[in-house]
């Protein structure tokens, strides 16, 4: 079976970008830096991106091209003979599963809010109503499940139709508009009166309130968005390197998909910042943010119902383009591992995960007495601290290590890979930084992660 290929480069670039742009810059990038103090997490957070983040891409992609597979055989294609590195696939693939598991839940409370905010069902209400109407929301397993599974189902129709004509041809259209409407919303948070309060919080730096929170738990949360942000460590980019040519060299793809992810995250905060200084909200109430904070806000905006609306369809099609591209990655790893037809192969994960993705829904009412991180905590974050803490910089390590050192695939084959065709190369010079620095600086900040949250 010859194996599909994307048919334009901008569509790699694009479905890359729909991979990375998710709920990590529309929804944790926003409230993460509302509890981390503002501008200068976000410092931090842009040198974790440029600093860790993008070598690391550019490695997965090498990987990915290289072997011109998914995960369940790029290891054991690039490995030296006889090592272990391809055991990395079950670690990767349960990321993705993991991922998965709670994202979906996530993409359905989103649908439900862009039918609401369109509706108008929040107009009148107060601040306490819209409150307990998310925590209504949360105690009605069946809708949420319906709503995971409208989600699921369409995400697995797109996949089917094939990697051009379903993946390519319909993520390309989301993101643009994505791109195009979130401006439209960043120009109106703007302008409203009192919005300038928001904007110094967000792009003036103020190191004190980082110091409050602790200046090294605000350094490691800041590495984990930074990979959680940009899709890495467990396969889900290699993907798409292993659907390019050799015609450009990795570094200015990465480049150019770093550069997206990071403008959609910077121009959500330019979005909610503003708006909720503006109604004298504060930003920092956590993961509720966009779904008790926001409708409040766009209720006492002239306008708030369409602007809400535009807003929750962002919303929605950031999230949809990450499961559609991390759905593609599932099916793709099974078509590599078991040779299986893609129909198939979306039938049966199809199944899979809309029973996988069934405890995180029943984590908010029926198995809401199982609190994994203490009082106000649920499955998701347990799903979620799995990855996002564990999966990502771990497998980002094993990326590393895998590209630099001589028993895995080694500098000189990753760096003919990444520099093979035109455009800026990958540096030579950054050999040493990539080969000790990087790892070191990844499982200094993976255990202070663990330190501060359970022993901090
Ligand atoms: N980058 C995605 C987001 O920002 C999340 C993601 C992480 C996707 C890891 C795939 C792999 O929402």
């Amino acid at each position: 079976m010859k194996r599909e290929k994307f048919g334009s480069r901008i569509g790699f670039i694009l479905i890359s970008a729909g991979c990375a742009i998710g709920l990590g810059n529309v929804w944790r990038f926003p409230y993460i830096t509302g509890q981390y103090g503002g501008a200068a997490f976000v410092l931090i957070y842009l040198l974790c991106l440029v600093l860790l983040g993008l070598p690391i891409m550019i490695m997965e992609f090498s990987i990915g091209r290289g072997a011109g597979c998914s995960i369940a055989k790029a290891l054991d294609r690039l490995e030296p003979l006889g090592t272990k590195w391809h055991w990395y696939k079950w670690f990767g693939m349960a990321g993705n599963y993991l991922l998965m598991m709670f994202y979906t839940t996530i993409g359905g409370w989103l649908l439900i809010y862009l039918f609401k905010m369109g509706a108008g069902s929040f107009e009148g209400m107060d601040a306490a109503q819209i409150e307990g109407e998310f925590g209504e929301l949360m105690g009605q397993p069946v809708l949420m499940t319906v709503c995971m599974a409208i989600v699921v189902v369409m995400c697995f129709g797109i996949v089917s139709l094939g990697l051009q004509k379903g993946v390519e041809g319909i993520t390309k259209i989301m993101m643009v508009m994505l791109l195009v409407l979130l401006i439209v919303l960043a120009v109106r948070s703007i302008m409203l009166p009192g919005a300038t309060a928001g904007l110094k919080f967000y792009l003036l730096p103020d190191f004190n309130k980082m110091k409050e929170a602790g200046i090294m738990e605000v350094v490691s949360a800041a590495m984990n968005q930074s990979f959680f942000t940009l899709s890495l460590g467990i396969g889900a980019m290699a993907i798409f390197g292993s659907y390019i040519d050799k015609k450009r060299r990795l570094a200015g793809e990465a480049v150019a998909i770093t550069v997206l992810d990071t403008s959609v995250a910077l121009i959500s905060g330019l979005i909610i910042f503003p708006a909720s200084f503006a109604f004298g909200v504060n930003p920092d109430s956590g993961p509720n943010l966009i779904f008790i904070t926001l409708p409040n806000i766009f209720n006492s905006m002239a306008g708030g119902r369409l602007w809400g609306a535009i807003f929750f369809l962002c919303m929605f099609f950031a999230s949809a383009s990450t499961i559609i591209a991390v759905f593609e990655n599932i099916i793709a790893f099974a078509m590599d591992l078991t040779g299986c037809s893609r129909g198939k192969a979306v039938a049966i994960n199809l199944v899979a995960i809309l029973l996988l993705s069934m405890p995180c829904v029943l984590g908010y009412n029926v198995l809401s007495g199982f609190a994994p991180f203490g009082e106000g905590t649920a499955i998701l974050d347990l799903e979620d601290f799995i990855v996002s803490n564990n999966l990502l910089p771990l497998g980002s390590l094993v990326y590393v290590l895998f590209c630099t050192t001589r028993y895995g695939w080694g500098w000189d084959n990753f760096l003919a890979e990444a520099n093979s065709g035109e455009g800026p190369k990958f540096p030579k010079w950054v050999r040493p930084y990539v080969t000790y620095i990087v790892p070191l600086i990844v499982i200094f900040l993976f255990v202070q992660g663990y330190w501060s949250k359970f022993a901090g």
